[in-house]
Formats: C-alpha cells, structure tokens, sequence
C-alpha cells in the first residue's frame, strides 16, 4: 500500500516531458526527468473520526468546518513508514557561465500543481524558472511531491499523504544528494542546496529547517508568508478529484482533492497583469491536493525554525490573498506582512540576510503573471550575493 509507483503509466508520462527549455541567453538548458527512492518514517497525524473517509460530502464539510475553526482536525499521532519513488525534472546549468557556484535549487511546488509548473508549461520561457536559474549557472531540480505530478496515487490521502511525513521525505532526499549516496539519482554531490518553494512548498521548509538547519545553505519562498487569511481557504471550493477528472483521476480515494470552480481558482491564484490564456489551462490540467495535507497543518508543522540562520528571502505577490494583501490594497500592507514574516518565522537568520520582495498586479502563483523575470532577476540577486 506505500510503497511503489505504476511504471508503464510513470513511463507514458515522462515521454511527454519536454527536455529542453531556452535560456534567456539564448542557450538551451538540459533537462531530464529523475526519481529518487527514499525510505521514510514520520510522526503523521490521526486525523479525527468526525468525517467518513469514504464520503465526498463528509469530507468537504470537515475541510469547510476546519477552515472556519469549529473542528479539531488532529487526533493524535501515529509513526508512519515507507519507502517512496519521488520523481522530478533536473536541469544542468547552461554553458559559458562565469562564477562556478556547484548550487543546486530545489523547487517544490504548492498544492493542486506539480513540478511541471516551474517550466511555465507551454507559455514560453518568461515563466520558466528553470531557464533563468540555468542561465546563471546553477542546476535545477523540480520535484513532485508526494502524492502529485508522477508519484504514485495509490498511497492512502487521508493518512500517509500529510506534511510531515513529506518532511521526513525531502529530508532523505536532501542529504543522499548532500552526501551522494546511492539514492541520488543525479549522480552528483553539491555542497550548496537552496530550497525554493511556492505556497504549500515554501510552507514545508520551515519543519525541514527547524529539525535540520544545516541542510539547506538559503531558502526562497514565495506565495507565502507567516500570516495565513483562512476565510480565503473556504474559496477553494473542493471537491474529490475523482468525480471532477473522472478520466484523469479514475476511481481514485476521495481523499484526493481538486478545485471545483474555474472562476474563484483564477481570482484566487491570479491578479492584476497576466496572461487570461494561463488560469483557464491552469484549470483544466490542476493536480491534487490530499485531506490529509489540509488537515495535518495543525502541531509541530508550524513551529517557527528558531535556528535556522542561513539566508532567507520571501517573494509574495502584493495581491495575495490567502498570504499578503487583498485586491486593491497598498503595496505597503503587503510589505509589512513580509517584514513581520522574519520576526514571526525566522528570529535566527541575521537581518540582512533576509529580503523580501512583493511584486505589484500579481497574485498569488506569481511564477505565471508579468511580472515573473522581475522575481526571477530578485531571487538570483540575493542568490549571487551568497553562492
Ligand atoms: C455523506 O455525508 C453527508 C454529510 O455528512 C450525509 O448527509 C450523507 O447522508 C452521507 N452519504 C452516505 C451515503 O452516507
Ligand atoms: C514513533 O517511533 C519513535 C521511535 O521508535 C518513538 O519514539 C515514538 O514514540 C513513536 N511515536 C508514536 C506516536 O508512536
Ligand atoms: C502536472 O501538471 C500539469 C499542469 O497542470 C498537467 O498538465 C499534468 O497532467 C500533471 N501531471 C500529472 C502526471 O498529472
Ligand atoms: C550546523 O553547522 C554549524 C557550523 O558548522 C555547527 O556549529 C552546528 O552545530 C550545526 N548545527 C546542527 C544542528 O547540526
Ligand atoms: C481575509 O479575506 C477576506 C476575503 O476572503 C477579507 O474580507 C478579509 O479582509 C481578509 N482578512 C484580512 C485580515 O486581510
């Protein structure tokens, strides 16, 4: 039941993945799809007996009635143990870069996406995270999280697809690259590895940091911030993947989450100045989001990394709003919320080693606005000041 993944269906997919990305210098990156096995043990949570796991609507209502505060979601804990394929897009550096920075970024996508959103799907290279990144020299490597993208859907949503046990996870996966051992299928050791997350991506970071603050050498985080607007989440407007992706998502757990509403999912995700073409494509392709990711957020999750003091930068859209501030709103709210972000998360990391950035007319999946090189060309400054 943990373990394994379909590997005819793994390897349908992965032919379809595009392997090269141009370069903003005009070079093209040389990308190819990974996975990692990786044996894993955490402390998930035993969420509570108030909902029927079965039953689509039960399971809506108690996300419904978290959200609002009324239920407890956490019942207690329980060790959890596996072994997990993790797969992902790695992309070499492009040629003819100066500084040789032997840095390897690890992108972590938030939920209801998959490592495929860091390429900008077929929208072209103003979006691609990748391509910049490899144009100033460092690898990348876009992971699926557990349970998204290609990893396996047969793992159980309710109980094993949660975040700590995704810690545990990221964690292995980390220090077998650190220490090249025969789990790293990038067959190549680096000494720098910069974690760069989106939402629920930039969210798991902290735990990683707090239980190993030695792991990651920087921490980018964007769509993100220590202050969560959790009226927004009621938004989402679930439902079983299952039942709105019959042919993508057949008979899978009703555990397995998506987006219900085309509309409220764009002016969740977007604002201001972005192409109308990307939310209706973002829509259509959406990934999962498990119960278990929802309700498991409660606990050691949220612990601040107080030790962690390795340099942190946060990149949130100023029209955020489940993490910065509402539509129409001054950029300085969203400023503000960023700045109290270091005091709130990060009481270790040094004062000027943590930058913030809000980019204007941008929402939340701000890889995929306008403005997406203004943050790619922010990230790589901070990051040249240190690798
Ligand atoms: C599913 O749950 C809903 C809400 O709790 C309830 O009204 C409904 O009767 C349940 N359906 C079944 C088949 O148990
Ligand atoms: C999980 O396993 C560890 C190590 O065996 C043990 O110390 C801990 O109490 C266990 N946790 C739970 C909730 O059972
Ligand atoms: C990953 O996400 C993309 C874009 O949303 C989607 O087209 C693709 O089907 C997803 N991959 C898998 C394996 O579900
Ligand atoms: C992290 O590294 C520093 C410097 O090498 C060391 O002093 C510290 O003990 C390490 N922290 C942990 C938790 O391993
Ligand atoms: C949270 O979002 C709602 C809209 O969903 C908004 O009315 C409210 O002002 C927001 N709260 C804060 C503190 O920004």
């Amino acid at each position: 039941m943990l373990a394994g993944n379909t590997h005819p269906w793994l390897l349908a997919l992965t032919a379809v993945i595009p392997t090269v990305y141009a370069s903003r210098r005009g070079l093209t990156s040389e990308c190819s799809p990974v996975s990692f096995d990786i044996v894993a043990t955490a402390e998930n949570a035993i969420l509570s007996p108030s909902y029927d796991p079965s039953n689509e609507t039960s399971i809506i209502n108690f996300i419904n009635a978290m959200a609002r505060g009324e239920v407890n979601p956490v019942v207690g804990f329980q060790n959890i143990s596996g072994s997990f394929v993790i797969n992902g897009i790695y992309c070499k550096p492009t040629k003819k870069v100066k500084k040789k920075r032997n840095a390897l970024q690890i992108l972590v996508h938030g939920i209801t996406y998959n490592s495929s959103m860091w390429g900008g799907y077929h929208f072209g290279d103003r979006y691609n995270w990748h391509a910049y990144a490899n144009g100033e020299g460092y690898h990348t490597l876009a992971i699926d999280r557990l349970g998204h993208g290609l990893n396996s859907k047969a793992l159980d949503p309710h109980n094993v697809i949660q975040p700590m046990l995704q810690v545990e996870i990221y964690k292995e996966l980390i220090q077998s690259i650190r220490s090249n051992t025969a789990a790293n299928s990038l067959r190549k050791r680096f000494s720098n590895i910069i974690w760069v997350g989106h939402s629920y991506g930039s969210q798991i970071a902290l735990p990683l940091a707090r239980l190993c603050p030695n792991l990651t050498s920087a921490l980018i985080l964007t769509g993100w911030s220590s202050t969560t607007n959790l009226s927004e989440v009621q938004k989402f407007n679930l439902a079983s993947a299952s039942t709105l992706y019959p042919s993508r998502f057949p008979g899978l757990d009703k555990g397995y989450l998506a987006m219900a509403d085309e509309a409220l999912r764009a002016k969740m995700f977007y604002y201001g100045a972005y192409d109308p073409a990307i939310p209706a494509f973002d829509f259509a392709n959406q990934d999962i989001v498990t119960i278990g990711e929802f309700a498991a957020n409660a606990g050691p999750f949220g612990i601040p990394p107080a030790a962690y003091n390795k340099p942190v930068m946060v990149i949130t859209g100023v029209e955020d709003g489940v993490f910065c501030a509402q539509p129409g709103a001054a950029a300085r709210e969203c400023e503000e919320l960023l700045e109290k972000t270091r005091t709130d998360m990060f009481p270790g990391v040094p004062g000027r080693k943590y930058e913030y950035f809000a980019p204007r007319n941008t929402g939340h999946d701000l890889t995929l606005h306008y403005s997406a090189r203004e943050t790619f060309r922010r990230a790589h400054g901070f990051l040249d000041k240190y690798f």
